[in-house]
């Protein structure tokens, strides 16, 4: 290649990682879990869920609300850190699923909600650029099979969800972990689909951090006792506005 070619594939790169980096909606999400791509076996593993392909996450400060969440349904409610990448992730919002897609958190749907378990999520504030918390963060996340039905739902900024669907989607393609599908025609090939989270790093909440230091415990820290208020940067416990979609209600877990 001469200087320019080289150039132009690194800018190409560098723009591709970009647009990976940071996907402004769900629906960037999706087109960039479609287009990822299928690296064929992995010898790092992911084929079983037996012998997955582990995994570190970075968290970005305006993500840290979701991915600690995450955390806590991880390590103080026993919510599976080996998960699938699924194909179909919107099966797993829908009424039969975690329900996420009745956007419960939502303001014009509280009265509603209400009526089915769910209270009115925190206030805006600065952590959340004065969004509101009414995007329905879920784990297991509804990109895994584990997903869906039995997921916690809890209250996030769309920016937090945004940023987090653009990490999420920054490490399949970096580890080159393959969505597994429902159906069989489409899993060709891609099968590294099994993943394990080991370990979190950059802008942590307190479950996060008690994640890192604790996940293979047999003991729970402190931080998962009702008891113990634990809060991040915005300012409440994630832990106390956990929902189970029970069908027809949503059913509080809490902490
Ligand atoms: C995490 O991301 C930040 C930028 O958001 C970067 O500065 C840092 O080096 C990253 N850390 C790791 C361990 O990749």
């Amino acid at each position: 290649m001469k200087i320019p070619q080289i150039l132009a594939a690194f800018l190409l790169t560098v723009g591709s990682q970009h647009a990976l980096a940071a996907p402004v909606n769900d629906k960037e999400v999706q087109d960039l879990e479609t287009r990822s791509t299928n690296t064929g076996n992995n010898a790092a593993g992911g084929n079983t869920a037996s012998n997955p392909i582990e995994v570190e996450i970075n968290v970005s400060y305006d993500s840290a609300v979701t991915f600690d969440a995450d955390c806590w349904a991880m390590l103080c409610k026993g919510k599976p850190h080996v998960l699938r990448r699924y194909k179909e992730t919107d099966d797993n919002r829908k009424a039969t699923g975690s329900n996420a897609n009745a956007e419960p958190f939502k303001k014009a749907h509280q009265a509603q909600a209400s009526k089915r378990g769910v209270k009115v999520p925190p206030a805006p504030n600065q952590y959340s650029g004065q969004q509101p918390y009414t995007s329905a963060e879920e784990f297991p996340f509804a990109s895994a099979t584990q997903g869906g039905k039995g997921a916690y739902l809890f209250p996030a900024p769309r920016g937090a969800q945004n940023s987090q669907g653009g990490i999420m989607g920054g490490v399949y393609s970096h580890y080159g972990i393959d969505p597994y599908s429902k159906n069989a025609a489409n899993n060709n090939g891609c099968d590294d689909n099994w993943y394990k989270i080991v370990k979190f790093t950059g802008s942590l909440g307190p479950y996060c951090k008690a994640f890192n230091n604790h996940i293979n415990s047999a003991t729970k820290p402190s931080e998962c006792n009702s008891g113990t208020k634990v809060a991040g940067d915005w300012g409440f416990d994630v832990a106390e506005y956990a929902y189970e979609f029970t069908g027809p209600d949503f059913s509080y877990v809490g902490k």
